[in-house]
């Protein structure tokens, strides 16, 4: 397995990441035993990372690769590293209720997560979303005082913009920035991209698919269940979706001439864009992971690189990536 630096004070990764998000919540149903079974042949094919949220399904995301990593072989599951978000607030029937990144808080989710995970450290903690109540610095604080009690082991950041970076760098080491970066979202190239740069941050990139949309398996027809995300995110929808799938078939005539499939072009590009970006893919089943491994074996030459831009290029998605109400937590997009 490929590896690459988790920003100048992380650790090495594996250069892909495994999000298990879909495991649980927000794409429609899965299936347990296979997303377990995902885990486990991650593990094997040499991925070390594996992200999660507390709240991705109210703890339920944790307890799955809590067990996943429980019925590992002991050799895969010490390479294991958890990058743990929080601070959602959420109710029983799925509600948002907003964030908190208070002191108090902080130490109190990372309580539940480490009993939930079945650990004793989680390695990269970060706030899912910037709590505009709560100074950056606090949060971070809070944190800090985790890694200097060995609850936690480095300090991670989640879709915070250029200053809140800044101010996070400055209060704490901050290992990798977490934040959707595709062909299709390429907001953080202008200006988060160089801080991180220029602090030694590394980037965790998800959303690499687009969600699936950009995986070159989305079809128009396709179903979503009412709490699927993309059932609510303007990129799924009507005249957005017929535009999207758009780039997607050019996309496909790039991908057809080298032998390759879409979503692994997708994510080899993001591979291309620098060593200091590890993408997650959110795949949950053992095919779409070995699909996204493929991935690592794709060169993309200039020429490639010069192909795949003119399919998709910058700013070509119609839609914004996240529904208006959602785009206001986004300290990213500020
Ligand atoms: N920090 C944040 O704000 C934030 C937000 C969202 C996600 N995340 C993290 O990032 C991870 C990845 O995000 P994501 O799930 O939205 O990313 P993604 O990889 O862009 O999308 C995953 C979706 O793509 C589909 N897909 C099709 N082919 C695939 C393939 N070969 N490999 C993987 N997926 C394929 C999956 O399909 P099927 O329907 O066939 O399973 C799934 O629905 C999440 O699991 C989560 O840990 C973080």
């Amino acid at each position: 397995m490929q590896t690459r630096p988790l920003g100048t004070t992380g650790p090495q990764v594996s250069a892909l990441g495994l999000g298990c998000m879909g495991m649980s919540a927000l794409y429609g149903d899965a299936d347990r035993t296979e997303s377990i079974a995902t885990v486990h042949a991650a593990l094997e094919a040499g991925v070390t990372l594996l992200d999660t949220g507390d709240f991705y399904a109210m703890g339920h995301n944790e307890m799955l690769i809590g067990e996943a990593l429980r019925t590992a072989p002991a050799e895969l599951r010490e390479k294991a590293l958890l990058s743990v978000k929080f601070g959602a607030l959420r109710g029983p029937g799925g509600e948002w209720f907003g964030y908190d990144g208070r002191p108090a808080a902080v130490k109190n989710f990372a309580a539940y997560s480490l009993q939930r995970l079945g650990v004793d450290h989680i390695d990269v903690y970060r706030i899912a979303r910037v709590d505009p109540d709560v100074p950056i610095e606090e949060t971070v604080g809070a944190i800090a005082e985790l890694v200097e009690q060995g609850y936690v082991r480095h300090i991670g950041l989640s879709e915070a913009g250029a200053e809140t970076i800044r101010r996070a760098a400055a209060t704490a080491p901050v290992t990798d920035l977490q934040i959707e970066y595709s062909l299709i979202s390429r907001g953080i190239e202008e200006e988060i991209l160089p801080t991180t740069r220029e602090l030694g941050i590394g980037i965790t990139a998800y959303g690499v698919l687009s969600r699936g949309l950009i995986s070159g398996h989305f079809t128009r027809d396709r179903r979503l269940a009412a709490n699927d995300f993309r059932a609510m995110s303007p990129r799924f929808q009507g005249e957005n979706l017929e535009h999207n799938l758009g780039l997607v078939e050019a996309l496909r005539k790039v991908a057809d001439g080298k032998g390759v499939s879409v979503a692994q072009t997708a994510i080899a590009w993001v591979l291309s864009r620098g060593e200091d970006i590890v993408p997650l893919v959110g795949a949950r089943t053992r095919e779409r992971l070995g699909e996204a491994l493929g991935a690592l074996d794709v060169t993309l030459d200039d020429a490639d690189l010069a192909a795949i831009e003119e399919a998709v290029p910058a700013g070509a998605a119609a839609g914004e990536r996240y529904p208006q109400a959602q785009m206001s937590h986004l300290d990213s997009e500020r």
